[in-house]
């Protein structure tokens, strides 16, 4: 069995966390005071009483009204490094990192603001030895056409953003909705991914959708596949890695999909363990590696595999890897 200090010890790259999703209460409380922005709450007890949610849905619901406290670049910048400090300590080597420009434009912080704060903490963090990236994500909820905009603002910026993402409200928000932006981004040379959610309606035509018509590189979360033995078989041989993130799954789905994950190890698929949204579901990396170590009796082997397929399905080249692996 794998120990935490192996799991702490041990290189990563952590390929699915939302950086807005890394807003702790101690730094929601910080920032309100700040600028003045009322959150409805003003203890850390207080916070952390209204982190009760069951679903996607009222996870969401919780999270998108906390972002107001993030107002100037600084805040972002704040944000995005206090995350890096703690990945450097968890021993993340790497980072692709999500944002949701959207849910800032919307509430009127500019563009810049949200991706300039963002980028220069990656840009700092190479100091201690972290090397982060920018995925950019569609609120998929919100229209197509919201979603061009978005690509449209972002193209002075696109040397900050190595890929796009999709993340938000999943029901009656299908892949196929993004078609024609996810062609855009792909001739403009973003790297392509999305969130396949954990027990939503009509999961596994989303995935098909995804891997098969708007052909993504990697699935985020995306572990229901199981269920479609073909689609098994398509990650598998084509090597798309599915992001994993068990904390989450646990408190959103009430499932830490455990069972699935040793299937999909079993396939020889490139499926790795992540964080999500860790200011929200109770911890970082490590403690990702070690609820789903614990949950499965995982080897040291299927740690070590687990830990190789995020340095794998990382968006670097086979030169980089091999510095990693
Ligand atoms: N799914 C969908 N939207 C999200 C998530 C997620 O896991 N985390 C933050 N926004
Ligand atoms: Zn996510």
């Amino acid at each position: 069995l794998a120990t935490r200090d192996f799991i702490d010890g041990l290189p990563k790259a952590e390929l699915h966390l939302h950086l807005e999703g890394t807003l702790e209460p101690e730094l929601k409380l910080a920032l309100a005071q700040k600028n003045g922005v009322d959150i409805g709450q003003s203890t850390i007890e207080e916070v952390q009483a209204s982190y009760n949610f069951n679903s996607l849905a009222s996870f969401l619901a919780v999270y998108y009204p906390a972002m107001n406290v993030l107002q100037t670049e600084d805040d972002f910048y704040q944000l995005a490094l206090t995350y890096l400090k703690k990945a450097h300590q968890e021993n993340v080597r790497y980072a692709e990192l999500f944002f949701d420009p959207q849910a800032h434009m919307t509430r009127g912080v500019a563009f810049e603001a949200v991706v300039n704060g963002f980028y220069r903490a990656c840009v700092d963090a190479r100091a201690f030895n972290v090397d982060a990236h920018l995925i950019m994500c569609f609120l998929r909820d919100l229209s197509a056409e919201s979603a061009r905009q978005l690509l449209e603002i972002a193209k002075p910026y696109q040397a900050k953003i190595l890929g796009i993402g999709l993340d938000s409200d999943e029901h009656h928000n299908p892949p196929l909705k993004f078609l024609r932006e996810y062609g855009d981004a792909v001739a403009q040379g973003y790297r392509i991914t999305m969130h396949a959610d954990i027990d939503q309606v009509d999961s596994i035509q989303h995935i098909q959708q995804a891997l098969e018509i708007i052909r993504v590189e990697r699935l985020d979360h995306g572990t229901n596949i199981v269920e479609n033995p073909d689609l098994v078989d398509w990650v598998e041989q084509l090597k798309i890695g599915l992001t994993f993130c068990p904390l989450s799954n646990r408190l959103v789905a009430d499932d830490m999909k455990d069972r699935e994950v040793l299937e999909l190890i079993d396939h020889n698929v490139k499926v790795s363990i992540n964080s999500d949204d860790p200011a929200y579901f109770g911890g970082y990396i490590n403690d990702n590696y070690e609820a789903n170590t614990t949950k499965n009796d995982l080897t040291i082997d299927q740690v070590v595999q687990l830990a190789k397929n995020s340095f794998e399905t990382a968006w670097i080249s086979d030169f980089q890897k091999q510095t990693y692996l």
